[in-house]
């Protein structure tokens, strides 16, 4: 039986600007299973940002619904979203937005903060561990380079122990030896942690690693299958 941690219905979102409708994303239906590493792929401007911020909440469809660990949330207000997303998704960006103003192990207890857990410092720290950033926990984002700062960033995602891992294009900002580490050990830790993950990218040996891609073209799905 399936058990879909992740879905999405009929899910089409436009914008009018002036007299046009633009429609960015065009009757989009899916569904992710547990422990799935799923590619998002497609040009740039073909929607994969915009996908991603509805299927996380962090945007409403014009039409359609998404329901995350089996609650609907299409209706649900900022309020009652913001705990569920917390708790649920680990969010990495290209541009890593990591606050400025705290240090590495800060950063990542942030969200666990948020959700009051008093292991918040031990978690960051067993994080930071992991990762091999131990030494730069007191080092602020300036101080560290784009590939330290996304594995900073990865840590933060994953600090609340999230069922789902969102990462939009996370390699875009990073060369190329930089994005091949932060690949894997993306992979290493959606094992250990035995998260979902869905990642966009333009990768073609991204996608290559991934169990399912879903290529994207003018808001629409025009492909889901495996890695050829
Ligand atoms: N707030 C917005 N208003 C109008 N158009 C938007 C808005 N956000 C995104 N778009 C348009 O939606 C399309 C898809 O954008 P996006 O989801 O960022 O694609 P991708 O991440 O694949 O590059 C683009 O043409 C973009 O200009
Ligand atoms: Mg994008």
């Amino acid at each position: 039986m399936s058990n879909p941690i992740l879905r999405a219905a009929h899910v089409s979102k436009h914008y009018t600007i002036g007299e046009r409708r633009a429609v960015v994303l065009n009757d989009i239906t899916l569904a992710l299973e547990p422990g799935e590493f799923t590619v998002i792929s497609g040009a740039s401007g073909s929607g994969k940002t915009t996908l991603l911020t509805i299927l996380s909440g962090l945007d409403k469809p014009s039409i359609g619904r998404v329901w995350l660990a089996g609650k609907d949330i299409t209706d649900l207000d900022e309020n009652g979203l913001a705990p569920l997303r917390n708790r649920l998704i680990g969010f990495v960006f290209q541009a890593f937005h990591l606050v400025p103003s705290l240090t590495s192990l800060e950063n990542i207890m942030f969200p666990a903060e948020l959700n009051r857990d008093p292991d918040a410092v031990e978690k960051a720290s067993h994080l930071l561990q992991r990762v091999g950033l131990w030494e730069r926990r007191h080092n602020r984002p300036e101080q560290l380079s784009g590939g330290e700062k996304q594995r900073v960033a990865i840590c933060r995602a994953l600090v609340n122990n999230p069922r789902l891992i969102f990462a939009d294009e996370p390699t875009g900002n990073l060369d190329s030896e930089n994005s091949r580490e932060v690949v894997e050990l993306l992979l290493e830790l959606q094992q250990e942690f035995n998260t979902t993950l869905l990642l966009a990218t333009h990768s073609r040996s991204i996608a290559d690693r991934a169990d399912r891609i879903l290529t994207l073209h003018d808001g629409r799905l025009v492909d889901d299958g495996l890695p050829s």
